[in-house]
């Protein structure tokens, strides 16, 4: 073997022994876990992180409640039907790897897709539901709207093996959407009349 390539070789195995080395850890954990995706991006995140409910969270704001209730029911900005409530962005600019200005859609809570609460169109089922929370939950003092931000922002502080997302912790959202969704959850909620769409 030519001396060049013997030494690329050898430095490859090096490289691969140590990422598989580094990597150790987090593949024993994929095991008892259903899913290793969700696993992998949790280790790259930081240690679970303990949040206070901003001073400027203002929970009867009613533009905070309706923004907050846009980002339980919908995924992104890209895909969210009507127009985005006051304050509450679809559309973000960034840059891509060459540094060119690209828009990509908002990312939202899509609490939906766990959880049941007034009003939705099928709610998930992974996670509580989250109807009359007010009235039991919050009036009866069990909870708070602190607990509601923590477990929105990072839930791994209240359940480090938490099936839910991290939302604050991970940037998928920002403060103050984590503000307005709580504001959203902690509220009270008219029930509106569901018409049946059955044909
Ligand atoms: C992937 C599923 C999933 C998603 C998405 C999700 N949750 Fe959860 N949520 C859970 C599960 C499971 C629990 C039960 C406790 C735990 O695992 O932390 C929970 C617990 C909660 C609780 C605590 C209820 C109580 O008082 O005991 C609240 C409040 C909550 N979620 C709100 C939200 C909000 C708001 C969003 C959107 C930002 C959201 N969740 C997104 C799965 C999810």
């Amino acid at each position: 073997m030519n001396q060049n390539i013997k030494q690329i070789s050898l430095i490859s195995i090096a490289i691969i022994s140590t990422s598989l080395s580094l990597f150790a850890g987090d593949l024993t954990k994929a095991y008892d876990m259903p899913d290793g995706k969700k696993i992998f991006e949790k280790d790259f995140l930081d240690k679970p992180t303990k949040y206070t409910l901003p001073k400027t969270c203002n929970l009867d704001d009613k533009e905070s409640i309706a923004r907050g209730k846009y980002l339980f029911h919908n995924i992104n900005g890209g895909t969210a039907k009507g127009d985005a409530p006051k304050g509450l962005k679809k559309w973000i600019e960034t840059k891509d790897k060459n540094g060119k200005v690209i828009k990509v859609a908002k990312d939202y809570g899509n609490c939906i897709a766990c959880h049941d609460i007034e009003n939705s169109i099928g709610g998930g089922t992974i996670g509580p539901k989250l109807v009359d929370y007010q009235k039991t939950f919050i009036k009866t003092g069990a909870r708070d709207a602190q607990f509601v931000y923590q477990k929105i922002a990072d839930p791994r502080i209240d359940l480090a093996s938490t099936n839910m997302t991290i939302n604050l912790a991970s940037k998928l959202i920002n403060e103050q959407d984590t503000c307005d969704i709580t504001a959203y959850v902690v509220s009270t909620k008219a029930v509106e009349k569901k018409t049946t769409t059955k044909k």
